[in-house]
């Protein structure tokens, strides 16, 4: 490595203190310099070191908000065991409203007697029966049963009526099917004499 080279400082006084002074000055300019490279250098540094730690928070809080998540069960949108059905004017006498059939899987049929709620499930199997309207009957398509408006099975396979909800009129005067109330049918017995209760009269 090369030596560096020593300037000389002059004798003449005058020429010594102008040297003096040129010196300082470019000491001084070199400090400056130094100083602001070391600033530079800092302030990438702590860029990067923020980046880090914004990361690592962003990872830390994803791993938390994951952990609650997975601490609470996910929530299943089920039907709920309670259903408005409408005004009891909204039904005509003799018909089987098949609105809630698809939700709820209920007929709601208004008869002269009063409203009941019909579970359309079929005692056989469990199938889902159609309402046969020009025939006047429920017949399940799995396997030929058929009940009567009432409910009641009269062919096929099926071992018993079908079942029952119970249904209310509410505060608000609309009709409530209530499924966590069931009617459970016997074979061989009319619905409508097994579970009056099951009929709702509305004067
Ligand atoms: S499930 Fe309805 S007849 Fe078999």
């Amino acid at each position: 490595m090369a030596a560096a080279s020593k300037v000389k400082a002059p004798t003449d006084p005058a020429e010594l203190a102008k040297w003096r002074a040129d010196e300082q000055v470019r000491e001084r300019s070199k400090r400056e310099k130094e100083k602001s490279e070391l600033a530079s250098l800092w302030s990438r540094r702590d860029f990067l070191g923020r980046l880090g730690w914004g990361g690592f928070g962003a990872v830390t809080t994803i791993g938390l908000l994951a952990a609650v998540r997975s601490a609470f069960p996910r929530v299943l949108f089920l039907p709920p065991s309670k259903f408005k059905a409408g005004f009891p004017s909204d039904y005509v006498v003799g018909e089987v409203s098949e609105k809630f059939k698809q939700d709820f899987r209920t007929w709601i049929i208004r008869t002269k007697a009063g409203f009941y709620a019909i579970f359309a499930k079929c005692t056989h199997l469990g199938c889902t029966p159609r309402w046969l309207k020009a025939e006047q009957k429920f017949k399940c398509p799995c396997h030929g049963s058929g009940y009567y408006i009432s409910g009641l099975n009269f062919e096929g396979p099926a071992p018993r009526p079908m079942d029952r909800f119970k249904i209310y009129v509410g505060d608000d005067g609309e009709l409530v099917v209530d499924k966590s109330v069931i009617y459970t049918m016997a074979p061989g017995v009319d619905p409508n004499e097994q579970y009056p209760q099951s009929i709702l009269k509305v004067a």
